[in-house]
């Protein structure tokens, strides 16, 4: 395994940036046309839903004093550049994905210049993509969010292994930027359940004493330290190069707690108790968030919609109860789900008239097995008022459009 140490070298000042052509000032990307969006009434206290291209309306939500600053997390999945056009599973259109290059990266990147400045000084964006645009993406978030202020490109299994005909490996994974607007944000630490297996692997010892299993842990960390983490304890130095973690008062204090083991040399580890432990901190590979994969998994039959258990643990990661929540490409509306399961706000926001039909049904409705959609429901057309809503908004001049009993 490999140790670093710390270095006191301080990191380059030389700013870099993703050149291509038609990249408009910040300045001038905040000054751009805003517009009111049509907002669709869902009748629901969570939240509030808009129907439109998302530049217009998020520049109008920054004229919204309770908006503005007051995003508390962002989870974005756009487009991803594949220049393909999407159905549903009833093979009804539901959006084009046609911009590539520089096109699409100024789309993209005009919309995360907004969405920077409607987060909250404490708040936190995802951005999901596949392997096509993310590192170009990498890059413009560093420029606009602060290379500082990235964490995590985090690495999901987004399906079953796949028969790959093409010359490579078989593409299962996605990936999800993390960033957060300053080093001060809402964070709570998500962790995984302990199988048995995987208690008895990682805390293999059981205290003779108190009967607790438990862990050994060294007790020095890499690099030398002048003080009195670098002076012997118990008459014996660290080893070379490192130093002790804790001052000998903490390291007495530990081990008259029985919390130090002693190895038949005399080498002193920390005893790490299973019981203490919340669980298994969560790592930056996600394999558990595969999108709809078998017959039983709920879904709404929107293309692409995301796993709703990747958001809620997203949205529970980087907010509190009552929070606001922004997903300004919400497709079939998994964001607005899962905020409302946590007890957040939220706003969503998608230009597909499918988009919106699917959101509505689903906030209204929830989703159905993915079972349902195979045959059955391609041929049986559902009397779904959702459907009548742009029928409905068109002989209505107001910007809200209403769903009848939603
Ligand atoms: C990959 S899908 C999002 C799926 C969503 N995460 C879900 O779980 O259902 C991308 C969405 O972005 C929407 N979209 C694309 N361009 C947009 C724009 N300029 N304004 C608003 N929505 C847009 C599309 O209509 C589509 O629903």
């Amino acid at each position: 395994m490999a140790t670093g140490v710390p270095s006191k070298r301080r990191a380059s000042q030389k700013a870099y940036a993703l050149q291509y052509a038609g990249k408009l000032a910040r300045a001038d990307v905040l000054a751009l046309p805003a517009a009111e969006p049509v907002e669709i009434a869902i009748a629901s206290e969570a939240g509030r839903l808009f129907h439109g291209d998302n530049l217009p309306a998020m520049l109008w939500l920054r004229s919204q004093p309770d908006v503005r600053g007051k995003v508390q997390s962002v989870y974005i999945d756009p487009p991803y550049a594949t220049t393909m056009a999407f159905v549903d599973r009833d093979a009804n259109h539901a959006y084009d994905d046609h911009l590539d290059g520089a096109d699409y990266l100024e789309f993209l990147r005009r919309r995360l210049i907004v969405l920077h400045d409607l987060l909250a000084s404490d708040g936190a964006i995802f951005v999901h993509l596949d392997q096509n645009m993310i590192f170009e993406t990498k890059i413009l978030m560093d420029e606009i969010f602060g290379r500082e202020n990235f964490h995590n490109f985090i690495t999901r299994k987004k399906c079953n292994t796949k028969n790959y005909t093409r010359k490579c490996f078989g593409n299962i994974s996605d990936h999800v930027l993390f960033y957060t607007k300053s080093q001060e944000y809402v964070w709570h630490r998500p962790y995984d359940e302990w199988s048995a297996e995987k208690m008895a692997e990682e805390y293999p010892c059981i205290d003779e004493k108190s009967g607790r299993r438990y862990k050994k842990v060294p007790v020095h960390a890499p690099g030398v330290r002048r003080g009195e983490t670098g002076k012997p304890w118990r008459d014996k130095l660290p080893p070379h190069g490192k130093h002790w973690q804790y001052l000998p008062s903490k390291l007495d204090e530990l081990d008259a707690a029985g919390e130090i083991y002693w190895s038949p040399n005399g080498n002193p580890r920390r005893k790490v108790f299973f019981d203490r432990s919340k669980g298994i901190p969560v790592q930056d590979i996600w394999l558990g968030f595969r999108d709809a994969h078998n017959q039983n998994v709920l879904i709404t039959g929107y293309p692409t919609e995301k796993n709703f258990d990747l958001l809620t643990r997203i949205i529970a990661a980087t907010t509190n109860p009552g929070d606001l929540v922004l997903d300004c490409f919400c497709g079939s509306g998994t964001t607005l789900e899962a905020a409302v399961a946590l007890g957040r706000r939220f706003i969503g926001i998608d230009a597909a008239d499918a988009a919106i039909k699917a959101s509505v049904k689903r906030l209204r409705e929830g989703r159905g097995p993915m079972g349902d959609f195979v045959g059955v429901r391609s041929r049986k057309k559902e009397p779904l008022e959702v459907h009548d809503l742009f029928t409905l908004a068109a002989s209505n001049n107001s910007t809200r459009r209403d769903v009848a009993g939603a």
